[in-house]
């Protein structure tokens, strides 16, 4: 056995003839922890005076470094090497240095690797700088490096979107030297036998920093950097570090390495210290942390999910059978009767033509995985299934009671209901411990977010399995407890209760929208309710004049279906824009209402949409409804659009100060009234102790 020098706690040096092999052992990822960067450090150094004539560094576990250690950002942690001490170390060694890579070489990590000489991979390898989203840019040298090795349209698309990039693409743009098949064994065999070639045929020691010609080629261009600008600017609206990003790459296009790097310095630091990325670092944890249920073991047995059932073949139960065949696991989708179930499969079928990330031969594949079928009989074999009919609490009874007598013994039953009480329809059957609640956002295939409702009865088998089944379907999973609306649709009626009233004193719809869309949400309430359609749920015969909805429903306003809603939508571009005589319906009807008109503020607007939210959010922690505060940022940010660079409201809530919203609760609370500006109590008390609802554990 090869002889083993202990380096620091996390890194070792071993010998294998000519060539000395870094090893970094930091479990769960090998983050850049100090202990890693120090061990490196001295690893490098070590290994030139023994003599090495080549270097490899690899790493043991799942991953190669998959970034610095997040944990480290803004704490204290002991001096060590810094990352740009190592990475010099490794680009000046006088030997031949090879990043030997498997898992995922993310961030700092990446950043590691291209200051070795050469990368070797496995060809299930990843890649990619996803400090956008933290909130950061590469502050290793990344952004000057990478667009130097890949050019700069790939670097500008990796590093705006954050997106891993396989080996075989990696190979394929410069940034890997060799692509291995097979796992780490192999990938250390490969790398040795790398840097064996290196040495007998003397192979340059590469620098990355001195390729200046995918750069220089680009020099002055300034319409590369404007085109791209304009083609992201949608879908980054608010966030600073695209562009920050991108001001880094034109850095490493128009400035000399080391001027780019002063760049890349003083934007990372501008970021780091910014509100931002604070928000977006919590968030990474939030997600993360919202994985655990603190009172269900890890060991816990989980059901063995081969095949789902899903009842109901409408928006939501069409979405909920694409996540599972995306994933191979097999669907008997079941309908009332044939013509609903044609129906409802042709809507997948459409969705999967639509995609253009489904090849022909995908769509087959996935629809083959698809049972049809009219009859519940058909769900005997199924070990779990997903009821998706009406929200109508007798129906869902009912079907409970029908699944009960159909279902194997220990199929997990689940409900999408958005807002009944799950544990209603768990005590329909005579196994109330294999319901629970799987509430899907709308579009099921798209949407992120997966809000479980634990029943006061559901196993932790259950429990267990619902978390790991959502993992499973990629989706973010929060465990939530039973209350009207669970946690999203709680604090959402809150927010809408606010949006109508402050129409009844004067503001517009628009108004209020705009004040949303300008915070970062990708819309506001109105302009919701337009893409939804207004008449959902609304009967012509039983229509009376006696809300807005109804008004413009009367008046043949059914939304962005039929071009009128709240606004009037371009039939060519479905541009929205705000129309008279809506507002001249809302003025009539609060006035007919007695509702005296007035200028409301757009501030006015912001604290009144949220703070009832940042109230009922913490009321919802009191009864232990959530399980952390975080977990309620989740929530808000993966199935309403909270923008992210913002937290969640738990999160913007501490920022704001919950002293300065208590005292804001309590002015409104008096001057009009309603359930939702009762103050929390928990809220009152946080303000009133210095704490904070986004580390609260209820
Ligand atoms: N620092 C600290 N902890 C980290 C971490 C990091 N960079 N990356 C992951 N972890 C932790 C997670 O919090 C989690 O901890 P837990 O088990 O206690 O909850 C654990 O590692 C496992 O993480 P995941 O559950 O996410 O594991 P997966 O296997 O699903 O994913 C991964 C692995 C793809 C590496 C994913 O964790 C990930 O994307 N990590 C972040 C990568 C990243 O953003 N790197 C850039 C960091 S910033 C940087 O490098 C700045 C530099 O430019 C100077
Ligand atoms: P939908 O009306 O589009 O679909 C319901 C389907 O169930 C219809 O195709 C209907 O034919 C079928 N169905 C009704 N009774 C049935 C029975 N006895 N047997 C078999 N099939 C039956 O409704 P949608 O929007 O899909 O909602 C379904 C559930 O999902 C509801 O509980 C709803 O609250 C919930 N939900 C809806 C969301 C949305 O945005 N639409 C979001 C999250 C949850």
């Amino acid at each position: 056995m090869a002889e083993s020098i202990e380096l620091s706690e996390s890194v070792r040096l071993e010998r294998e003839g000519d060539v000395a092999l870094v090893i970094v052992n930091n479990p769960p990822v090998n983050a850049l922890s100090w202990h890693v960067r120090q061990g490196l450090f001295d690893g490098m150094n070590q290994a030139v005076e023994s003599g090495a004539k080549a270097i490899v560094v690899i790493c043991d576990g799942r991953t190669f470094i998959a970034g610095a250690d997040i944990s480290e950002f803004g704490g204290s942690v002991p001096k060590a090497a810094s990352l740009q001490e190592v990475q010099s170390a490794m680009e000046d060694a006088p030997v031949p240095v090879i990043a030997a890579i498997h898992g995922t070489a993310l961030g700092g990590g990446l950043e590691v690797a291209l200051c070795a000489h050469y990368r070797v991979a496995v060809d299930s390898a990843k890649f990619g700088l996803p400090e956008v989203n933290l909130g950061l840019l590469p502050g290793a040298g990344g952004t000057q490096r990478l667009p130097r090795l890949v050019g700069v349209a790939k670097a500008l698309e990796m590093m705006t979107t954050g997106r891993h990039i396989s080996s075989g693409e990696a190979e394929e743009g410069g940034l890997v030297d060799d692509v291995v098949e097979g796992g780490p064994e192999e990938l250390k065999v490969a790398a040795i036998a790398f840097a064996d070639k290196a040495i007998a045929e003397s192979l340059p020691l590469v620098r990355v920093r001195d390729r200046n010609e995918l750069v220089e080629a680009h020099k002055g261009d300034d319409q590369i950097f404007a085109d791209f600008r304009k083609a992201i600017a949608r879908k980054t609206r608010g966030f600073l570090a695209p562009e920050y990003n991108i001001r880094c790459i034109e850095a490493a296009v128009n400035e000399p390495f080391e001027d780019g790097l002063k760049t890349e310095g003083k934007l990372f630091m501008e970021l780091m210290t910014g509100p931002q990325s604070a928000a977006q670092r919590y968030y990474f944890f939030a997600e993360r942390a919202a994985n655990k249920i603190p009172d269900i073991a890890k060991d816990t047995p989980l059901i063995d999910v081969q095949k789902v059932g899903v009842l109901g073949a409408g928006t939501m139960g069409g979405g909920i059978t694409m996540n599972f065949v995306n994933v191979g696991i097999p669907v008997t989708i079941v309908e009332r009767d044939q013509e609903s179930l044609d129906k409802g499969l042709a809507v997948v079928r459409k969705n999967y033509e639509r995609s253009r990330s489904t090849t022909a031969e995908q769509v087959e594949e996935r629809m083959a995985l698809i049972t049809g079928s009219t009859s519940k009989q058909d769900f005997a074999d199924c070990d779990m299934v997903i009821e998706a009919v009406f929200e109508d609490m007798d129906l869902k009874q009912s079907i409970f009671r029908e699944l009960d007598e159909i279902c194997k013994p220990g199929a997990l039953l689940a409900s999408n209901t958005s807002a009944l009480d799950v544990n209603k329809i768990a005590d329909a059957t005579s196994r109330p411990e294999s319901v629970i609640g799987m509430h899907f956002f709308s579009p099921a295939n798209v949407m992120k977010l997966l809000e479980n409702v634990r029943g006061d009865k559901s196993s932790d088998s259950v429990v267990a399995t619902t978390m790991a089944i959502g993992k499973k379907i990629k989706k973010v999973s929060v465990m939530v407890g039973v209350c009207p609306g669970f946690v999203g649709n709680r604090m959402l009626f809150m927010r809408g209760a606010e949006a109508e009233r402050m129409l009844m004193e004067g503001a517009t719809p628009a108004q209020i929208d705009s004040v949303l869309f300008d915070f970062g949400f990708p819309m506001g309430p109105f302009s919701m309710s337009d893409l939804a359609g207004l008449d959902i749920g609304w009967k012509e015969a039983e229509s009376s004049s006696s809300t807005i909805r109804e008004i413009l429903c009367e008046n043949g306003r059914r939304g962005q279906k039929n071009g009128r809603g709240y606004y009037t939508y371009d039939a060519e571009t479905r541009a929205a824009t705000p129309d008279p005589e809506v507002e001249q319906f809302i003025k009539d009807f609060a006035i007919s209402k007695g509702h005296e008109q007035r200028e409301v503020t757009d501030q006015e607007i912001l604290e009144r949409l949220l703070y009832p939210m940042v109230n009922e959010g913490a009321k919802i922690l009191e009864e232990k409804i959530a399980i952390r505060g975080s977990d309620i940022d989740v929530v808000w940010v993966n199935g309403y659009g909270w923008p992210v660079y913002r937290g969640g409201p738990m999160h913007w809530a501490d920022s704001v100060g919950l002293a300065e919203i208590v005292s804001k609760i309590e002015e409104y609370s008096s001057s009009l009234g309603g359930k939702h500006w009762e103050l929390s109590p928990l809220l009152k008390q946080l303000a009133a102790d210095g704490g904070q609802l986004q580390t609260h554990v209820g």
